[in-house]
């Protein structure tokens, strides 16, 4: 696993705006499609940001992305102030040139007797395509990828699943209270994620420090689902400097 610490997430989230760019770009010249995994979330803003920023001031086009998000809570109606749906367009999706029918996020309308077959085609349309090609990922203060909480096995497929409390409380000032806070969520599996051809997690801040030296120099444990990345080949935890405060 190979950390990279920047000054702060403006420049960290350049770098990896530049380094996501230029695979874009290699599969436009190969006439080949892009692979996108994408994450939400208060960590991959600025990397967004970067991007529509390359879109309309350097060109960069997005016709040959395909992207599927990691998740959406569930149940959650897609013009939610809350959906991930909703979060992608604001953020992405609606300032550059991606075909809608590229983009993929789990839909949280399903009725319960469909979610696990829908879950079985979200993965055999990435499988389809060859996989992902680049997974951005935030992580969790306790360590989940995706909303793939603490227990997720290695081998988890996507799938309905129940948010732990500290997500629920973590999301609770998106909604109006921990009530209304959404209690399950379609989360993309480990597996996926795993069988990623590149992975960048990306973290910033103190309050994730902790839970980065335990993703990163601690077990490999079902109870911090980050640090399977250690068993990855081609993962890089992309940090600013608070969030690498503690590594040794
Ligand atoms: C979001 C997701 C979550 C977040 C994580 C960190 O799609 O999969 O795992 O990445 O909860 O959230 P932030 O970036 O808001 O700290």
């Amino acid at each position: 696993i190979g950390t990279l610490v920047y000054e702060d997430s403006a420049n960290a989230s350049k770098a990896v705006a530049q380094e996501i760019a230029d695979l874009i770009k290699v599969k436009q010249s190969q006439k080949q499609p892009c692979i996108l995994g994408l994450a939400t979330g208060s960590s991959p803003k600025g990397l967004y940001a970067e991007l529509v920023r390359l879109h309309k001031e350097e060109g960069l086009s997005f016709k040959n992305v395909i992207s599927f998000n990691l998740d959406e809570y569930y149940p959650m109606e897609p013009d939610s102030v809350n959906s991930y749906v909703r979060f992608m367009k604001e953020q992405l999706f609606n300032h550059v040139d991606i075909l809608p029918e590229n983009y993929h996020i789990p839909d949280g309308t399903l009725s319960k007797e469909n979610i696990a077959s829908y879950c079985d085609q979200y993965e055999v349309k990435i499988e389809a395509l060859g996989g992902i090609d680049l997974q951005v990922l935030g992580i969790g203060g306790n360590g989940h990828i995706g909303f793939n909480e603490s227990g997720s096995l290695q081998n988890s497929r996507t799938r309905l699943v129940a948010l732990d409390h500290i997500t629920r409380v973590a999301a609770s000032s998106d909604f109006s209270d921990l009530e209304n806070t959404p209690r399950t969520a379609i989360t993309l599996g480990v597996k996926k994620i795993m069988e990623a051809k590149r992975v960048i997690l990306l973290a910033w801040g103190e309050r994730k420090a902790d839970i980065i030296r335990k993703s990163t120099e601690g077990e490999v444990t079902s109870r911090v689902p980050a640090s399977y990345l250690q068993e990855h080949n081609n993962a890089t935890f992309v940090l600013d400097k608070a969030a690498a405060s503690k590594l040794t």
